[in-house]
């Protein structure tokens, strides 16, 4: 069991997911797309208990980019309302666990009824303290730095206060450390305008697994092999070493 390989005392503060490969699911099953959507709730749900079980502080999870606008509108209307029902029913889950939710994305893009379940998801669960569930709906990282230029500008910033810090304060992930590790599902090995500016130092890690068959396991063996690694951040080996 990786769960128990994880070393507790050097947990990542935040990790990211791109939750990939439903559609492909799906398919594999002789099934509609839609069917690979409804089955990746699941996945979700075991994901975000297995964060708070090992007591992740921040999960982010990339569930509806700005370009998945441009998909079938058969589909983009199925994933809306599977996003309103699913915060709805597991508003619960996240009482349950401690876990708050935030979201994060041009969320006045999606339908009223979408804006208001997740508001409200977002009030009730504001007290959640061990965990803190992100979710990206309508995001896209290009469309979150212009947004970030454009309130720069209006605030007529100067140009000799401009730093990464008092970028950062302009990014949707305000006050959220940046992810450590960045999970993407299905094989695919890119980033899809997901947190350009935050992952600038984020270990990759590339599962082949679909999303629906994801499970916390699968979170904690990704965390155990981020564990592994040597993050150098530039310098070298021994210099990492001589701080120990
Ligand atoms: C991820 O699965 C879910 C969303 C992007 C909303 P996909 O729907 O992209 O599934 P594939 O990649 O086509 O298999
Ligand atoms: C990325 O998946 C977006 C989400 C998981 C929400 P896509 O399936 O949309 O990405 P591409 O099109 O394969 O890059
Ligand atoms: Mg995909």
């Amino acid at each position: 069991m990786y769960k128990d390989e994880i070393d507790t005392d050097k947990l990542p503060q935040h990790v990211a997911i791109t939750m990939d490969g439903n559609g492909r699911w799906a398919k594999s099953k002789g099934k509609f797309r839609v069917f690979g959507h409804q089955s990746g709730v699941k996945a979700v749900r075991d994901t975000v208990e297995g964060a708070a079980e090992i007591g992740l502080k921040y999960i982010t999870l990339y569930a509806f980019s700005t370009e998945n606008w441009d998909r079938p509108k058969r589909e983009v209307n199925a994933l809306m309302s599977l996003l309103v029902s699913t915060i709805n029913k597991e508003t619960k889950t996240l009482l349950n666990n401690n876990i708050r939710l935030e979201a994060i994305g041009n969320i006045e893009e999606l339908p009223k009824k979408c804006q208001s379940e997740l508001k409200e998801a977002i009030e009730k669960t504001k007290h959640g303290s061990r965990t803190t569930l992100i979710l990206a709906l309508s995001y896209s990282s290009r469309w979150e730095i212009i947004n970030a230029i454009k309130q720069i500008v209006k605030n007529k910033v100067s140009e000799k206060n401009i730093n990464e810090e008092l970028f950062s304060q302009y990014l949707t992930t305000k006050g959220v450390p940046n992810p450590e590790l960045l999970i993407r599902t299905s094989g695919e090995q890119r980033i899809s305008n997901f947190l350009l500016w935050q992952i600038a130092y984020s270990e990759l890690y590339f599962t082949d697994i679909l999303w629906p068959e994801f499970r916390r396991e699968d979170l904690f063996e990704a965390i155990y092999k981020f564990q592994q690694r040597e993050r150098r951040f530039g310098k070298i080996s021994e210099q990492l070493k001589e701080k120990n």
